[in-house]
C-alpha cells in the first residue's frame, strides 16, 4: 500500500483507502497495547491470527443475519471492509465478572452473571474511555436513542451466538468489546474486530486461574505463552467452523441473552 492510500493508523490496525470510496483495507498489526497504551509490546503473529479469527467470526455473524463491515480477507494480515463512521462508543458484554468489573464494583472474579451486562465506554483515548451512563451517552449525542436501543438488541444477539460458539471451540467467552459505525444509509453494521483482543476468553479444560486465560490478559498480566494462546483459539475457531455439522443456533434468542 502506498501513503497516499493510508489514512489512519490506530494500536492493533492501520486503515488503507482503496480505489472504491466506500472500501476500505483493514491492515492487522503484531503490536499490542494495554492500560492505555502504558504498556506495548508485541506478540508475533497477532496479526495475522486476529485477522484469521475475526474474519471468521464475522462470517458466522453474517450467516445469522447480523450486518457487518467484513467483505474479505485478501492477504492473511488484512481485510477488505466497508467504509463507515464509526460510533465513538466501545459497548461490552460481559457474562461473567472480570476485568474493569472486578476492580469498579467488588464483585468476586468468576463470578456468573444471571443475565449478560451491557456497558458503554466512551471511545477517547484522552479521557481514558471512560465508562457512560446512558444519559452521558446520550448527553454527548455519541448515539441517538434509537441507535442506543438497536445496538443493545443487535450486542445481546451477538453475544448469544459467541457464547454458543466459543462454547463448541472448548472456550468460554467471558466478556468482550464491540464497536458500531453507520453506513451511508445510516444502517448500523457491526465493525473493528473480535479477537482475543477484544474478547476474554477461558479455557474449559482447566479452572487454574492463570493455565486457563487465552486471550490479551495473557500480555496484560505478563503471563507466558502469550502467542501460543492466540494461536490455539484461531485452531479451535477453525476447527469448530470446518466442523461437519453447522452449529445449530435456533435456541438462541437474543434479547433474552444466553439461554
Ligand atoms: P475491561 O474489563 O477492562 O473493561 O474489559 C472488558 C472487555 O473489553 C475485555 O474483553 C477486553 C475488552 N477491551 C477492549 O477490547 N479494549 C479496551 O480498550 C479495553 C479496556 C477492554
Ligand atoms: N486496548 C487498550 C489499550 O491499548 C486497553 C486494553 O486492551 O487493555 O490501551
Amino acid at each position: 500500500m502506498t501513503d497516499s492510500q493510508h489514512l489512519y493508523e490506530g494500536k492493533a490496525k492501520i486503515l488503507y483507502r482503496t480505489e472504491d470510496p466506500e472500501i476500505l483495507l483493514a491492515y492487522f498489526k503484531d503490536d499490542a497495547t494495554a492500560f492505555n497504551a502504558q504498556k506495548r509490546g508485541t506478540i508475533s503473529g497477532k496479526g495475522e491470527i486476529n485477522c484469521g479469527i475475526s474474519s471468521q467470526l464475522f462470517s458466522l455473524l453474517a450467516a445469522q443475519g447480523i450486518q457487518t463491515h467484513y467483505l474479505d480477507r485478501p492477504t492473511p494480515n488484512s481485510m477488505r471492509i466497508r467504509a463507515l463512521q464509526i460510533l465513538p462508543v466501545e459497548v461490552i458484554l460481559r457474562n461473567i465478572a472480570a476485568g474493569s468489573l472486578c476492580k469498579q464494583t467488588g464483585l468476586p472474579l468468576g463470578m456468573k452473571l444471571d443475565q449478560p451486562l451491557v456497558e458503554y465506554c466512551y471511545k477517547n483515548d484522552a479521557l481514558g474511555d471512560p465508562l457512560l451512563t446512558r444519559d452521558r451517552l446520550l448527553l454527548l449525542e455519541l448515539a441517538t436513542p434509537d441507535q442506543l436501543e438497536e445496538i443493545r438488541r443487535l450486542s445481546l444477539q451477538i453475544n448469544s451466538y459467541l457464547s454458543k460458539f466459543f462454547a463448541s471451540c472448548g472456550l468460554t467467552l467471558v466478556d468482550f468489546k464491540l464497536e458500531f459505525g453507520l453506513d451511508k444509509q445510516q444502517q448500523l453494521l457491526l465493525a473493528d474486530e473480535i479477537s482475543p483482543d477484544t474478547c476474554r476468553l477461558w479455557d474449559n479444560s482447566t479452572t487454574d486461574p492463570n493455565q486457563r486465560v487465552m486471550d490479551k490478559d495473557r500480555f496484560r498480566q505478563d503471563l507466558p505463552n502469550v502467542e501460543a494462546a492466540y494461536q490455539q483459539v484461531l485452531q479451535r475457531v477453525l476447527a469448530t467452523t470446518r466442523c461437519a455439522a453447522p452449529l445449530d443456533f435456533s435456541d438462541t434468542v437474543g434479547d433474552a441473552g444466553v439461554k
